[in-house]
């Protein structure tokens, strides 16, 4: 059953219009139309700045992995000590990939005529090309916009697009004392989930389900009770899940925290796609790659600060997130097939220490959706 788009947008007006003390979710077909996805696709995802993934994962001159970034193949590329690139990965010729999973590179070779590119773009070589036609300098792999912000790479597919840092500054207030450009990598892994990106974004922001779904993962150290509400701008929102009075420390982090920072972890979403969570030791972050309504790729990376964890801690770290990563996965497979459910009209949320994040999202979609009517 298709619904109609442009309906859906009134009632999404509809919603993000209700009073601050009465908000209500987005109903089921918002999370399972392929007419509403493909919308989503031309328009707030296709304009958005996504997280590719962090920096230190490509830590020397020619390290690259690729990606699909909503159907584009793209390469995201060192290319100078002090450079992150993100390309095109179809050649120019006649379309293969140019690259292939992940590695180094000096530079990017075509297997199917070896026309080759520089780790810039460049097109360097191109055997037997004598039409007059030919300029290989029209020829380089395009560039994508991107930008390294706190250790993390952003790219957008739109090729005018809204400054990045007009979207998160004031987020930059509230998570640079943690340093998050320092954390280093640990841990990387990506994994298809049969979930709507948003039920995923819905879900990792709000602190309403912790004591519920992770009792004995995440309970003990975050439950509900605690969670409060953070600040929210223009292209994101945040939480705080915040740590008992009994609970002992988890690691030292960056000397300019407070005692609070250190006794919390910060939860934020940079919309449209990456849900983050960063503490005084461990930051985890997951870049979300919407395939389909009901399917997305979560990459997600573990990166620690200093040298507070040993490798016992760390490992048992990837762990616990494994396993909080599995449960919230199976809460949001079941929850996927029932939201096709024609009673699926989208409930009351809860107030905005526990859903407000969810309100947040909503009217930020809501507003998209007005910048591309
Ligand atoms: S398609 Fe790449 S060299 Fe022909
Ligand atoms: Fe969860």
């Amino acid at each position: 059953m298709g619904y109609n788009v442009m309906d859906m947008q009134t009632q999404l007006q509809e919603l993000a219009a209700l009073p601050k003390d009465a908000p209500y979710g987005l109903s089921g077909a918002f999370y399972t139309d392929p007419d509403y996805f493909e919308w989503e696709k031309k328009t707030i995802l296709h304009n958005g700045w996504h997280c590719l993934g962090r920096a230190d994962e490509i830590p020397n001159v020619g390290d690259f992995y690729t990606l699909n970034l909503l159907g584009e193949p793209i390469i995201i590329v060192r290319s100078t000590t002090d450079t992150v690139q993100v390309l095109s990965n179809v050649c120019r010729h006649r379309g293969m990939p140019v690259a292939l999973g992940s590695g180094n590179a000096k530079r990017f070779v075509c297997t199917y005529h070896a026309w080759t590119y520089g780790l810039d773009g460049d097109l360097l070589r191109s055997a037997r090309m004598k039409n007059a036609g030919f300029d290989a300098e029209k020829c380089g792999l395009p560039e994508i916009n991107s930008v390294v912000w706190n250790g993390f790479i952003y790219a957008t597919l739109n090729d005018d697009p809204v400054a990045f840092a007009e979207t998160l500054n004031e987020l930059d207030n509230l998570i640079s004392t943690y340093e998050p450009e320092k954390y280093r990598l640990v841990h990387s892994a990506s994994e298809v989930w049969h979930t709507n990106w948003k039920c995923l974004v819905e879900n990792f922001m709000e602190g309403y389900h912790l004591s519920v779904v992770h009792p004995q993962t995440l309970h003990g150290y975050t439950p509900t009770g605690l969670s409060r509400k953070g600040p929210s701008g223009a292209g994101f929102t945040s939480y705080f899940a915040n740590y008992p009075d009994q609970a002992s420390p988890r690691g030292h982090g960056a000397a300019g925290l407070s005692d609070e920072e250190r006794r919390r972890s910060t939860l934020f979403a940079a919309f449209p796609t990456q849900v983050c969570s960063v503490a005084a030791s461990l930051l985890v972050s997951l870049s979300l790659f919407p395939l389909a309504a009901d399917q997305v790729e979560v990459r997600w990376t573990l990166s620690t600060y200093g040298d507070d964890l040993d490798a016992d801690t760390l490992e048992s770290r990837v762990a616990l997130w494994n396993e909080v990563n599995r449960e919230d996965r199976e809460k949001l497979e079941l929850m996927q097939a029932a939201l096709s459910s024609k009673y699926a009209t989208g409930g009351p949320l809860a107030e905005d220490d526990y859903e407000g994040t969810v309100r947040d999202f909503q009217t930020w979609l809501a507003e998209q959706a007005q910048l591309t009517a």
